[in-house]
């Protein structure tokens, strides 16, 4: 049985005062048992978060880890072993915004991959085609190419400790979500293509799925036989509709 996960991605949103207002919104909350939650801010607010969060059930991750694990000469970079080391057990890689507008490759993000379990962090792997690619049929020839760049490079068994998120690029920001079904047809694709490699591995790991997740569509979503959860970008930042999105998930 997969435990389902709802993780909110702050994205580059936040100063110290609206930081700590959300930390308190957060540790009002009720969450469910059973929800593995997740946030990831800002580096630069990530010890004022993990403090913020002492005893809650709340694991805090990276949006971003450099291509080595280790320490270094390295300029603007944090290794996996320094977010290790402040507290964070999970680090993004490959969401579409560092992909499309940073310009990260295959080859930046497959490093970074290993780097983050080097380092002791659990990857969350982000995959998802843009609105053209969808408008020419081309949606799982992209995810599937996707994944599997990093299958090919890392093999099966890194997905062991992976988490996997389909983030159309389309619906990210946009308030266009896919439908419960039109997720679930990329996801059971995704699962699909792991299956052919290892069908332990395939059934284990987690496939969250983000782009304009709220808690008025939410239920639907998670209620998908492949959807594991969700990555939220903007509705993470207001504490009331995560934490209705994680309760949508315990569901
Ligand atoms: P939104 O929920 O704001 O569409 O963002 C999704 C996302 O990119 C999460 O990583």
């Amino acid at each position: 049985m997969r435990r389902t996960m709802v993780a909110g991605n702050w994205k580059m949103h936040g100063t110290r005062a609206s930081v700590a207002e959300l930390i308190v919104g957060l540790r009002a909350l009720s969450l469910p048992t059973g929800v593995d939650v997740a946030v990831f801010p800002p580096s630069l607010y990530i010890g004022q978060v993990i403090d913020g969060l002492q005893g809650l059930p709340v694991a805090v991750g990276a949006q971003n880890a450099a291509v080595q694990s280790k320490q270094g000469a390295l300029t603007g970079e944090l290794a996996s072993t320094q977010l290790q080391d402040a507290g964070c057990t999970l680090v993004l890689v490959g969401h579409s915004e560092r992909r499309q507008i940073i310009g990260e490759t295959d080859a930046a993000l497959i490093a970074k991959f290993t780097a983050a379990q080097e380092g002791g962090l659990t990857p969350v792997l982000c995959v998802g085609e843009t609105l053209e690619e969808r408008e020419a049929g081309k949606t799982l020839e992209v995810v599937g190419h996707q994944l599997g760049s990093v299958i090919e490079a890392l093999g099966i068994k890194a997905f062991v400790n992976a988490v996997i998120a389909y983030e159309p690029v389309w619906a990210i920001g946009t308030g266009l979500t896919a439908t419960p079904q039109q997720a679930q047809d990329v996801h059971a694709a995704i699962r699909a293509q792991l299956q052919a490699e290892d069908a332990d591995v395939a059934q284990a790991v987690r496939l969250l799925y983000g782009g304009s997740v709220k808690a008025a569509n939410a239920v639907e979503l998670f209620g998908m036989p492949d959807i594991d959860g969700g990555l939220i970008g903007g509705a993470s930042l207001n504490a009331d509709e995560f934490g209705a999105i994680c309760r949508a998930a315990g569901n």
